[in-house]
């Protein structure tokens, strides 16, 4: 059985490194879209799977210097990559009231930036080694707060299994205080999650982007953020009856109808791509053979399918039967953050 716990906070003395490993989490109802950029506020709330595969290790180590170092999969990070980190241990630094540099050593086992959620692996990982090695005693829920405004997707890899990340109430403070991810169980159920990796470079339009492009001009956006309102309520449901079938089903149509929202953004966005669409295919004939198997696909072409842990070879076998354009990884339910202290 996965532990669902974030790992308690583990205090390093300074010049020690705190190290994180986090793993990716997959929406099987989305976050798309938010109320408030600066504070990560989301529109809807959102249930995910954490992973057992892709992990983001980070090691972050307070330093005398003036600026901070971050070096990503053993390449300097420089530009838009670098300020993004910087301005999450500028938050970090806030919160501890202190004015530190630090080193970041971060890298992923999985693809960066390919829909394969690195980004929510990256800031889990980032949040709790920072928030231990700047001296935050954070609880779980405080943690995903933290990793929330790195990344929202984030805010649910805190913690291992099935995990709701709640819209949360108000603005301002209120909504920051209201808008955390919790475990809600469900781990027994042990679906798999077959990863049909058929592109695994660097999205040209980050969700993030593609989520601000969809809410300002997609009419759909609208409709689909209210059925995923439901979709979210009928989800929790269906984990707490552990009803695969019901969970799938709700996990596609949510998924498509995510896409449909920004397919019609202007201009339109489309992640999918003819390969994304043979896999889906394989995924209904799968389906009509009687094999209960359900995809769900983000911020790019590659495509992810729930389905049971015995029907796995079988779906994986299948997908991987398409062509040489496309790969697999079976995945399945993954922990919640870890972190441990050492000298270096
Ligand atoms: C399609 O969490 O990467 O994967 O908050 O702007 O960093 P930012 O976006 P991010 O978006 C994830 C979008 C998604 C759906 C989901 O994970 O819920």
């Amino acid at each position: 059985m996965t532990s669902t716990s974030a790992a308690p906070a583990v205090s390093v003395r300074p010049g020690e490194r705190a190290v994180a490993v986090a793993h990716p989490n997959i929406a099987l109802v989305k976050y798309w879209g938010k109320r408030d950029e600066t504070l990560f506020l989301p529109v809807t709330g959102s249930l995910s799977m954490t992973l057992d595969v892709f992990p983001t290790t980070t090691a972050v180590r307070l330093i005398d210097g003036p600026a901070d170092t971050v070096l990503f999969n053993d390449r300097p990070a420089t530009g838009a990559a670098l300020t993004k980190i910087e301005k999450f241990l500028d938050l970090v630094r806030a919160h501890a009231g202190r004015t530190d540099r630090a080193e970041v050593v971060t890298a992923n086992a999985g693809p960066t930036g390919a829909g394969l959620a690195s980004s929510a692996s990256g800031f889990a990982a980032l949040a709790a080694a920072a928030a231990a090695a700047y001296g935050l005693d954070l609880d779980g829920r405080a943690l995903s707060r933290l990793a929330r405004r790195g990344s929202g997707s984030a805010s649910r890899s805190i913690f291992g299994g099935f995990v709701v990340w709640h819209a949360g109430e108000g603005d301002g403070a209120a909504g920051d205080l209201s808008s955390y991810a919790e475990p809600i169980g469900g781990g027994d159920l042990d679906p798999a999650l077959v990863v049909a990796v058929v592109a695994a470079g660097e999205k040209a339009v980050s969700s993030r982007e593609a989520m601000r492009r969809t809410i300002e001009t997609s009419p759909f956006y609208r409709p689909w953020a209210e059925s995923s309102v439901t979709d979210l309520a009928e989800m929790r449901k269906a984990v707490a009856r552990r009803d695969l079938p019901a969970i799938g089903e709700i996990a596609e149509r949510n998924a498509l109808g995510m896409h449909a929202t920004m397919l019609t953004a202007r201009p339109g966005i489309r992640y999918l791509s003819p390969h994304s669409l043979a896999v889906l295919d394989a995924v209904l004939a799968l389906r009509a053979d009687g094999v209960p198997a359900y995809a769900t696909i983000d911020a790019g072409p590659n495509v992810k399918v729930l389905c049971t842990r015995a029907d796995a070879a079988l779906v994986a076998d299948t997908i991987d039967g398409l062509g040489d354009f496309v790969t697999t990884r079976t995945a399945h339910i993954g922990p919640g953050v870890t972190v441990t202290g050492g000298t270096r």
